[in-house]
């Protein structure tokens, strides 16, 4: 089996993107995994410090060791926005394959520094995991906030991108262009889109000569995702889209059956419903098209 790394370096060279999706309970884990195995794509499933406290960090990374040993699909695990070297440490020592390392809210040169010594303690825990570090400002939330907070002005500049990387030794990147966490309402009835600074994106790419991950995916303009990919993005982020779907696929179970109390026939639902946008999404980054009526359109 390929390690992540290996996998990301290959999507970039393909010029395609990996998905990662975030997790917070099997009904997603189900949907996404479902999703990369009807197109054999590899996938990347996350889990934030809030998420992994939810499923437990040692039971997620065994969950998905054994799937991953039951299936021929690349599935890797990621400990996404980790704000903390404790955590960081844990999510290593548990196993997963990379390491969000989230100091972002900090002043720069604070947050290179933390990156930097993070970087260094998780390799010597395993030589081989994937570190990626952030900068700039994209707001925080998975989730529908009620207005999209301007946040141009904390756009990542290619020169901090370069410095960045170069000080911390960081094998990913994750800046600041355009995206942002989380959805508005407006953005989940599909009235506006987030878009992307694609001249940014390449600009950064080119100085720092590191993959780039999109954290913020979600409700992102399709075209301005490929775009993006084309620049330089090798690993995109989606979570909202996919927590909308859980919940109206959770409402859509419940409401078909009025006195349903057994699980396994509601939470269905809720995974085709999950892996639905999962499928789109990752036919997107892999440049798969859409098969309408058994035939591929793209
Ligand atoms: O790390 C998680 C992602 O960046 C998800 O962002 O909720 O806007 O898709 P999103
Ligand atoms: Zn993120």
């Amino acid at each position: 089996m390929p390690d992540i790394r290996g996998v990301v370096e290959l999507a970039r060279r393909n010029g395609v993107a990996l998905g990662h999706f975030n997790i917070a309970d099997l009904v997603l884990l189900k949907g996404v995994l479902s999703a990369a195995k009807e197109l054999q794509v590899p996938v990347i499933v996350g889990a934030s410090e809030g998420e992994r406290q939810f499923m437990g960090v040692r039971q997620l990374a065994a969950h998905v060791r054994s799937l991953r040993e039951e299936s021929d699909l690349p599935v890797f695990l990621n400990a996404d926005h980790t704000h903390t070297l404790d955590s960081a440490m844990e999510a290593a020592k548990a196993g997963f394959d990379s390491v969000v390392f989230d100091a972002s809210a900090l002043p720069f040169e604070q947050n290179a520094r933390q990156t930097k010594q993070a970087v260094g303690a998780l390799k010597a825990v395993n030589p081989s995991i994937v570190v990626e570090g952030e900068i700039g400002n994209i707001g925080t939330g998975s989730e529908i906030h009620e207005l999209a907070t301007d946040l141009s002005q904390y756009l990542t500049t290619p020169e901090e991108a370069k410095q960045f990387v170069a000080y911390t030794g960081v094998d990913v990147l994750a800046p600041a262009v355009g995206n942002m966490h989380g959805m508005s309402q407006k953005m989940v009835e599909g009235e506006t889109k987030k878009r992307l600074d694609i001249r940014r994106i390449s600009e950064i790419s080119t100085t720092t000569g590191v993959p780039l991950t999109l954290h913020g995916g979600s409700g992102t303009d399709d075209e301005d995702l490929r775009q993006a990919i084309a620049a330089g993005v090798s690993i995109v982020h989606i979570n909202t889209e996919l927590r909308v779907a859980w919940r109206n696929g959770l409402e859509a179970g419940l409401g078909a059956q009025a006195h349903q109390v057994v699980p396994y026939k509601i939470l269905p639902f809720a995974v085709e419903s999950v892996k639905q946008v999962a499928l789109e999404r990752l036919r997107l980054f892999n440049h798969l098209g859409h098969v309408a009526a058994g035939r591929k359109t793209a």
